[in-house]
């Protein structure tokens, strides 16, 4: 039996069984977000970037693995290492170039201060394939798409699934673009355009949402545009390994 749900937002398809599903985040999720210890330029984001509401759609247990796909500063690593807690795992890849950077010092030093996060030194591909429960790839994609058109965007994505264990979730977020621009040089991607190569790997598509979108994006300036105060229009799908 199937559920429809909508709520501020967004839809989710809910398989309704033997198993309830519970999507409470930990009682201190919030708290680890304010704690001092946070960098406050990660603070600074969350007005935009929506940390309870986005880590609620994935649907993150507490006690999870879960993969940081191209963490860069840690942004999603440190919000997911609060939602699943101590007995949870970050793997939060930074690949190869991090090592370039005094050898990864800072992606070494966000490990030990927060205790449950592993830095990545190699791609995705390289990480024991079936080893996480979900995924986050955020502002990523373009990169691979419109660098080397399919043949990147799918070798992105094998790298995803492959990581994933039957049944895994990933969090899918990138900077809209529109159709026939020069997304290349904006550092954007067409929604539906991520959309078909998304399917075109083998995920489904369970949920999308528009909790990231913002009117105040036209998406006709790069998404690093200063201009856009790093607030771009961003496209939101939760895609599931069958
Ligand atoms: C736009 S940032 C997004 C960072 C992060 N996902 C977030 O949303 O906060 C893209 C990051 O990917 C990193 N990157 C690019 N290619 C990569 C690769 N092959 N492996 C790991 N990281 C990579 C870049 O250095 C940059 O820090």
């Amino acid at each position: 039996m199937h559920a429809f749900v909508k709520k501020a937002g967004f839809s989710l398809l809910l398989s309704l069984g033997a198993i309830s599903v519970a999507y409470a985040l930990p009682a201190d999720f919030m708290d680890k977000l304010e704690a001092d210890s946070r960098p406050a330029e990660d603070k600074a984001r969350d007005g935009a970037r929506r940390p309870y509401q986005v880590m609620e759609l994935l649907g993150v247990q507490e006690g999870w693995t879960v993969v940081d796909v191209a963490a860069g500063g840690g942004w999603f690593t440190r919000v997911i290492s609060a939602a699943v807690g101590p007995n949870g795992k970050v793997l939060s890849q930074v690949g190869a170039r991090a090592l370039q950077n005094n050898n990864g010092q800072a992606a070494r030093d966000m490990a030990a201060a927060l205790g449950n996060v592993e830095p990545i030194f190699t791609d995705v591909a390289e990480i024991p394939a079936g080893s996480a429960d979900a995924a986050v790839t955020a502002l990523n994609f373009h990169d691979a798409y419109n660098g080397r058109g399919e043949e990147g965007g799918q070798a992105f994505l094998k790298g995803l699934y492959d990581v994933l264990k039957p049944g895994g979730v990933a969090l899918f977020i990138d900077h809209e673009g529109d159709d026939g621009a020069d997304n290349r040089a904006l550092h954007r991607i067409p929604t539906e355009v991520a959309r078909a190569q998304i399917i075109k790997a083998g995920f489904q598509i369970v949920a999308e949402s528009d909790i990231l979108n913002t009117t105040a994006d036209d998406h006709t300036l790069s998404s690093s545009d200063p201009i856009l105060g790093r607030d771009t229009d961003q496209f939101l799908f939760i895609v599931r390994k069958p």
